[in-house]
């Protein structure tokens, strides 16, 4: 078994993809994960609520609240050392990750997307704008994507996708809303892979193991 997951989710809104991944670990679907904190850059977030509500620290910072981007950072990551952080999940962040955390977290951070990358991705393009550009273009299918983050919006490989029909009299909200559904089938079962150690980050691959990484490792060793 891989280390225990140990998850800072992070998120500005409602928190519907925390909740899911939450509810996947209490009943047992992801078994090798923990949620230790939840970050939210808004104090309004549903999020923040639902993590009181289940005793999960919360912890409600933004740059606004440091003079520098360094005070910002240093003040983030040592609470995610404190909580012994060793993956993020952004759900509904809409934040840009300081480069010094992707680093220090390399390969062990992970973003839903309500669109199917790396269409309808990168800078400006969350939340319902993605919705409305979908439409707008015609698209005929939509989706979710989990991937990997990097140093540019949207730009890590992609862990899973999930499509779904854009149907002709969507609107942004309807279509919102049945890719939400999705995007809650596919976050928690990408967190699942990773906590079981089958996700390998190959550059811009991804590679999904049958059986733990570790596991495949020893079968190699003993040969
Ligand atoms: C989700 O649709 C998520 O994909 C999107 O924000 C929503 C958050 O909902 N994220 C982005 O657009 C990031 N680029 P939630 O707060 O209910 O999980």
């Amino acid at each position: 078994m891989p280390d225990q997951l140990n998850i800072a989710v992070f998120a500005s809104g409602k928190g519907s993809n925390f909740k899911a991944i939450l509810e996947a670990i209490k009943t047992g679907k992801i078994q090798n994960a923990q949620i230790v904190l939840v970050v939210s850059n808004n104090s309004d977030a549903g999020a923040i609520d639902l993590a009181r509500e289940n005793n999960i620290p919360a912890l409600h910072i933004n740059r606004k609240q440091f003079e520098t981007d360094e005070d910002f950072n240093s003040t983030l990551t040592s609470s995610l050392e404190k909580h012994c952080v060793n993956f993020i999940a952004l759900a509904g962040y809409m934040k840009k990750i300081d480069p010094t955390i992707v680093r220090a977290f390399k390969n062990r951070i992970v973003n839903i997307h309500p669109a199917l990358l790396p269409k309808f991705g990168g800078s400006g393009m969350y939340g319902m704008r993605v919705h409305e550009a979908v439409i707008e273009s015609k698209e005929k299918i939509s989706g979710a994507s989990v991937h990997i983050v990097d140093e540019e919006y949207d730009n890590g490989p992609v862990v899973l996708q999930a499509t779904i029909p854009v149907e002709v009299n969507d609107t942004p909200s309807t279509l919102a809303a049945r890719v939400l559904k999705v995007e809650h089938e596919i976050y928690p079962e990408a967190i699942r892979l990773f906590s079981e150690g089958r996700i390998i980050v190959d550059g811009r691959k991804i590679i999904i193991t049958k059986i733990e990484v570790k596991e495949l490792k020893d079968e190699f060793d003993s040969n």
